[in-house]
């Protein structure tokens, strides 16, 4: 898609509508897109290329936006294929085109594209660089672990405008129009969810700046509200709770866990829960789950024991929070086994490695299946996590 943000910004980026998984584990239903954008000023930068499944789509889109005029710069913000896919092949069609990126990313960069003479054709930027396109000047800021080491952002002081590498990103190509909080939210988690600090540096620093507008590589630009994104990102990066609801992950063999579980959930809306989701760990997707843990300030575990420690599904998604860096939240478990109970040391064995995290005492034992005299015990446990 070619579309102008600004006279002499325009936006040149791809949308994926046919990936299966994107970085080969997350599902999106709506596609996602890779954005980059070009500059027009007497100077021409390009921000950023595309993965390489749309290359040729994004050469014609910078051919078209171009309009016979020449890139003099290649802004390089992040390295991660889906945005540096086409590095080379744009050197070797541009060949007076320089490549301006952080010193990190130009040591990288060889190891992507080990057969490209990179000699000369480099300009490593630091904090606070800067760049001129003759009618603007592009400042550069540093966001290493945003969420790769190399990563930075560029700040357009002229028009305002914040290129944001993945930040504020969401997964959705742009053809789908949908509510930007969602898509945004699971991105971020399962993306970038274990650099909050990293963010939080970069959100102080662009405190600093002056924004109209936000040009991020994932999802649309943001050109209205910014402080509500901005609020949001602050939130998620100090792993605050948006809601006080819980949410009640099981993983269930035969089914009897999942009763347990969705028992519990029926006794927690009766006491009044804000808001309860239930999730299968065997059947739902992951990713949401993992959105939907960091969305709520309290979680509740349910989970069959197995080969002495918890079905496979609940140790994958507690793995999944521990890399994540989950923090700063209630949690309550409850284990079900048959002969030898398991599943509750080997998850506590996990949560105990969280930060500030509450757990719920007593953890509950069910003894194969749900029967009328694990109702108090369950009972007790609501009353404990809703407080
Ligand atoms: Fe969109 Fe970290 O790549």
């Amino acid at each position: 898609m070619i579309k102008n943000i600004t006279e002499k910004i325009v936006y040149i980026g791809v949308d994926d509508t046919d990936i299966d998984l994107f970085e080969s584990q997350y599902v999106v239903p709506n596609g996602v897109s890779y954005n980059s954008y070009l500059i027009l000023d007497d100077k021409v930068a390009i921000m950023d290329t595309v993965d390489p499944r749309k290359g040729d789509e994004w050469f014609e889109n910078l051919r078209v936006a171009l309009a016979g005029r020449e890139p003099d710069y290649l802004v390089v913000q992040h390295l991660e294929p889906d945005h540096a896919g086409n590095i080379a092949k744009a050197m070797q069609l541009y060949p007076d085109m320089q490549i301006v990126a952080s010193d990190k990313a130009l040591k990288m960069l060889p190891q992507f594209f080990f057969d490209t003479q990179f000699e000369g054709r480099t300009i490593g930027v630091k904090e606070g660089d800067t760049l001129s396109l003759g009618g603007r000047t592009l400042h550069f800021v540093m966001a290493p672990m945003v969420h790769w080491p190399e990563v930075m952002v560029s700040y357009d002081s002229t028009e305002k405008v914040l290129f944001s590498a993945d930040g504020f990103g969401k997964f959705g190509a742009l053809c789908h129009d949908e509510e930007w909080a969602c898509e945004a939210r699971r991105y971020y988690f399962n993306i970038c969810g274990k650099y909050g600090a990293p963010v939080q540096a970069l959100l102080k620093k662009a405190a600093t700046l002056d924004i109209s507008i936000i040009c991020p590589l994932h999802g649309p630009v943001l050109t209205e509200n910014l402080g509500y994104y901005i609020g949001l990102y602050d939130k998620w990066s100090k792993y605050e709770p948006e809601s006080e609801g819980v949410v009640v992950a099981y993983a269930s063999i035969h089914g009897n866990t999942a009763e347990v579980a969705r028992k519990f959930a029926e006794i927690l809306r009766v006491k009044g829960a804000e808001e309860v989701s239930v999730f299968d760990l065997s059947r739902d997707d992951m990713s949401d789950v993992v959105e939907a843990a960091f969305r709520c300030r309290r979680l509740v575990v349910a989970a069959a024991s197995y080969d002495s420690d918890v079905f496979p599904p609940m140790h994958d998604f507690l793995y999944h929070l521990a890399i994540k860096n989950f923090c700063k939240r209630r949690i309550a478990i409850i284990e079900n086994g048959s002969w030898a109970p398991s599943a509750g040391r080997a998850m506590r064995s996990i949560i105990d490695g969280f930060k500030d995290v509450q757990l719920v005492e007593p953890m509950v034992t069910i003894l194969s299946s749900l029967k009328p005299n694990d109702m108090p015990k369950l009972e007790a446990l609501a009353d404990e996590i809703l407080k």
